[in-house]
């Protein structure tokens, strides 16, 4: 096994054999761990110092990506680095609560405890608001926390203690003298509603997950894998239960004084907490909370009433799986009827097409809402997520009365129709099959629930990001023309469309407020601008084709097309051939199946690729530019020089040519490029520190070459 190292080396100083070895420790290090969780389920460190490995390993390879191998463990198919979490068995049960939904259930509750603890008073109760989170124990030896579990089924959690340590509300360490040897202390992680909307605004311009309400996003966030995403997300905890407890760390044992203790050693409690000498008293906070709800930052779904004395707690225990002496009086989803007097749909920066209700204006909840998700095209129709019915399958019209939602959701909900209201007028929604920003068709494709717009180079909608995507470094890679000056174009109706970035000088020249009389350019911030896109007026045929944003049509992808078709002319007329046969039940057309025959291309890139051309304003669009730029042929592979037809591998660090450049020009001449030694190599080039595949070279007989010998053999 693979020693950790005492002290690694520092990153930033690497030199490229050195990191090739340090690389090479860290795999094995990884492997070792891996077999010892995954085969002996033994493993010796945690997921934390596990993640660190290959955090590590993926700076590395970031500083020096030519020392990526398959066998990298960043790049092991179907993720085992992917660590699940640790089971936690919970000393004291995280169970769940009884619910009252109105306020005899609460007087009910109160007689309970009074015939239990054969009481004539009332005892004495604290309420607390009900918060909308995940609840996690956390434990603590000698005031240092030792294991933070998520509830799982109460009996056995999650360990969570990595992703836990990132959170600000929760102390490491306990404050204050006379802390017990041991606590487990619980409360609920939450996200406030602010920064669960600002998360989500970020993750859809990420093209990442977003989260239906703040609890989910909380959940989301706590249970990653990656604690470095954890602790990027803004989670707040409140504190305000406990588990075993060595002793009591207050005179008189109370709900009340136990807060306040928490609130001393260092966790926040909530503010709204308080003690209550009635079942008056108690309705009366259930009342405030219910109005100022709204208010709250966050989200919560009722409140809890507890019995004050731990003693009392203590003496009358559970009854199944919920304490006699706690309840949750549950807030009534809030809901409200109301008009839908129109569906309109929004094109988000993805082209995908979302349905919205527009409402008669109604407040739900403290909060007027006008608008509603509906979500996509089956959600109107009454069809689940799962394809089962929804709503008893009943669709969602215009002129519509509609039930609408807030409950926990920060996002209103239209969750139900009264059909006895449905005007005789009504007609199912049609969900449109063209975009309604830029007129081009809409489809959806196979399973998928989202309807798209098909217009990546005219969407208005669209075309910042299009725009952004076009100049990006594996596309155009246009020097001084990123996302900003992108946005800050667009936006001024400078560069609308791909072929504007090709005319800007000719423009400028004309125009009389000139680029480089704007704040940010001058002479030569321009000069070289304009440079920069000259340069890039003769494109590679792959690069032009990854440019155009199509869905599914990745670096590689592009790669694929652009070697099989070999000219823009050749691969323009194929598509617009197997465009033409699109619209039928099934593409018929040679082109298609041309195009579904290549190797590592399926029918969904196909289809993709297709429907870009079957939208003739792309075409359009596309011919714009062709009329501003060059697009280069695929070179061939020759046939009549000395390395044509043969095998190389490049091995070590080379000193000549990156291994890019190697790899290129080897193809040019038409040699295959091989990644590893085997009978049938011809070559192996070995630079500087060559290890592996030198020793299998020799061991095979395979001819080894120094680089001089491989520039020699090409003739330079
Ligand atoms: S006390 C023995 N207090 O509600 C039960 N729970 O439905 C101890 N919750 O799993 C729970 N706010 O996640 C308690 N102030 C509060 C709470 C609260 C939210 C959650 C908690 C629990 C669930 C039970």
């Amino acid at each position: 096994m693979a020693k950790p190292a005492k002290n690694p080396p520092d990153i930033s100083t690497l030199t490229k054999p050195k990191a090739k070895i340090e690389l090479m420790r860290l795999s094995l290090e990884m492997e070792a761990h891996n077999k010892r969780y995954y085969q002996d389920d033994a493993p010796t460190v945690s997921d934390a110092d596990y993640d660190a490995l290959r955090r590590r390993v993926e700076a590395i390879e970031a500083k020096f990506p030519d020392l990526v191998t398959g066998a990298s463990p960043t790049q092991t198919v179907g993720a085992a680095p992917a660590r699940g979490f640790t089971k936690v068995q919970h000393v004291v049960p995280m169970l769940s609560l009884g619910n009252a939904f109105s306020d005899e259930e609460v007087t009910e509750f109160v007689e309970r405890i009074q015939r239990f603890l054969k009481l004539d008073e009332i005892p004495a109760i604290v309420a607390e608001p009900k918060i909308d989170g995940l609840s996690l124990s956390l434990r603590y030896e000698n005031g240092e926390l030792i294991r933070a579990a998520t509830r799982g089924d109460g009996f056995t959690g999650e360990d969570v203690t990595a992703n836990v340590r990132t959170i600000k509300d929760i102390p490491t360490t306990l404050k204050g003298k006379h802390i017990p040897a041991a606590c487990e202390l619980r409360g609920e992680v939450y996200m406030l509603k602010s920064d669960f909307l600002a998360l989500n605004k970020k993750q859809e311009e990420a093209g990442d997950t977003v989260f239906a309400n703040p609890r989910n996003s909380a959940a989301g966030s706590l249970r990653q894998k990656d604690v470095a995403i954890t602790a990027s997300r803004p989670l707040k905890f409140f504190a305000y239960a406990w588990g075993e407890m060595s002793d009591y760390p207050m005179a008189e044992p109370t709900q009340h004084a136990m807060i306040a203790w928490l609130g001393k050693v260092g966790f926040t409690v909530n503010p709204e907490i308080t003690s209550c000498k009635s079942v008056d008293d108690a309705l009366a906070f259930y009342r405030r909370i219910g109005e100022i709800r709204a208010k709250l930052g966050y989200d919560i779904d009722g409140v809890v009433y507890k019995v004050d004395r731990i003693d009392w707690q203590a003496r009358l225990g559970f009854a199944g799986r919920a304490p006699r002496w706690a309840i949750a009086h549950k807030f009534a989803a809030e809901q409200a009827t109301t008009v839908l007097e129109k569906i309109d749909i929004q094109v988000g920066r993805t082209g995908a097409l979302t349905p919205v209700a527009r409402l008669t204006p109604i407040t739900v909840g403290g909060v007027v809402v006008s608008n509603a998700t509906l979500h996509n095209a089956d959600y109107i129709a009454g069809i689940g997520n799962d394809g089962q019915p929804l709503r008893d399958g009943v669709d969602i019209r215009e002129g519509d009365t509609v039930i609408v939602q807030r409950a926990g959701d920060v996002i209103p909900q239209v969750v139900n129709v009264a059909l006895d209201k449905r005007p005789k007028s009504a007609k199912p929604y049609e969900f449109p099959t063209k975009c309604p920003v830029c007129g081009s068709h809409a489809i959806r494709e196979n399973d998928e629930v989202v309807t798209r717009c098909t217009g990546a180079l005219v969407c208005p909608a669209q075309a910042v990001e299009k725009l952004k995507h076009f100049v990006s470094r594996l596309a155009f890679d246009i020097d001084g023309l990123g996302d900003k000056q992108i946005q800050e174009f667009y936006d001024e109706g400078i560069i609308m469309h791909p072929v504007d970035i090709f005319t800007l000088a000719k423009r400028d020249e004309r125009n009389t407020k000139k680029l480089r009389d704007r704040e940010g350019y001058g002479e030569t911030s321009v000069r070289n601008l304009f440079a920069a896109i000259d340069d890039r007026r003769k494109i590679e045929l792959n690069r032009l084709i990854f440019a155009l944003g199509i869905r599914h049509i990745g670096e590689g992808n592009a790669k694929l097309l652009a070697r099989h078709y070999g000219s823009f002319t050749a691969f323009r007329e194929a598509m617009l051939a197997a465009a033409a046969g699109q619209g039928s039940e099934e593409n018929t057309s040679e082109a298609y199946a041309d195009l579904n025959a290549i190797d590592g291309v399926g029918e969904i890139v196909a289809d993709a690729v297709v429907e870009f051309f079957a939208e003739k304003r792309n075409v359009k669009a596309l011919d714009e530019l062709l009329s501003e730029i060059e697009v280069l042929d695929v070179a061939q592979a020759k046939t009549d020089t000395p390395v044509a037809g043969k095998t190389v591998v490049f091995t070590g660090s080379l000193t000549k040519f990156t291994r890019d450049e190697a790899k290129a020009g080897a193809e040019r001449l038409g040699a295959k490029v091989a990644g590893s030694v085997s009978k049938k190599t011809d070559y192996v080039v070995a630079g500087e520190d060559a290890g592996s595949k030198l020793t299998k070279a020799r061991d095979l007989g395979v001819a080894v070459l120094t680089e001089d010998e491989w520039l020699a053999l090409i003739g330079g």
